[in-house]
């Protein structure tokens, strides 16, 4: 198996992290295959927000311990903001599991695509954070709440264009522990037509 697979097959989501920052020419080369992602009519509308303050980091972990707080769930509520709202009670609870890099991905929330390419870039994140040796995760609570007053405040601080959403965000960092295994793959979801 060449090194792309190995690398593609070995990515996991990592939830512990070393305090120790990333150096800036590793950010720098996952930066630079963020941008070469695939994007719809080569849009490359999004914008990457490289959060490495932890000040800025722990105001926007209030902001969304708030936004837990306020949250009003259901049986029809998506069981991980159920079980993130359950979580953010604790005084403990930090929603990006203080990595000490946090890269906002953001898009114009008018372009049909900006979904899909905000996602595309996030994988590369991802898949060149795993080749450099430093561990990542998909963080979704900027998506859930980021229109929130409170919490589009501090996003606007962080520079995220006014006209823009948060599709996703991703942390980074050197890895405390073990790498987790991967879960089975689940069956029938492949058809394959000659
Ligand atoms: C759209 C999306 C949202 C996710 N949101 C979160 C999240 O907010 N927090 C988290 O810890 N993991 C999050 N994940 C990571 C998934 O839980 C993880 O990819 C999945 O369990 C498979 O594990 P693996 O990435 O190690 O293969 C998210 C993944 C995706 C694709």
């Amino acid at each position: 198996m060449n090194e792309v697979l190995q690398n593609i097959l070995t990515r996991r989501s990592i939830r512990s992290y070393q305090s120790e920052q990333i150096t800036d020419a590793e950010l720098e080369a996952i930066i630079e295959t963020a941008k070469y992602a695939p994007s719809g009519s080569n849009s490359q509308s999004w914008h990457f927000s490289v959060v490495q303050s932890e000040e800025k980091l722990l105001q926007l972990n209030t902001c969304i311990r708030d936004a837990f707080k306020d949250l009003v769930v259901d049986e029809t509520t998506y069981r991980a903001k159920v079980a993130g709202k359950k979580a953010a009670e604790s005084d403990s609870y930090n929603f990006y599991y203080h990595a000490p890099t946090l890269i906002i991905v953001s898009n114009d929330r008018q372009y049909s695509n900006a979904m899909a390419d905000s996602s595309l870039a996030l994988q590369n994140i991802f898949l060149a954070a795993h080749s450099l040796h430093i561990g990542s995760c998909w963080i979704n609570q900027l998506a859930w709440f980021g229109d929130e007053p409170v919490v589009r405040d501090v996003l606007t601080t962080l520079a995220v264009p006014q006209n823009y959403k948060v599709y996703g965000a991703a942390a980074l960092g050197y890895i405390s522990g073990n790498q987790p295994k991967a879960a089975p793959r689940k069956e029938g979801t492949v058809s394959i037509i000659k």
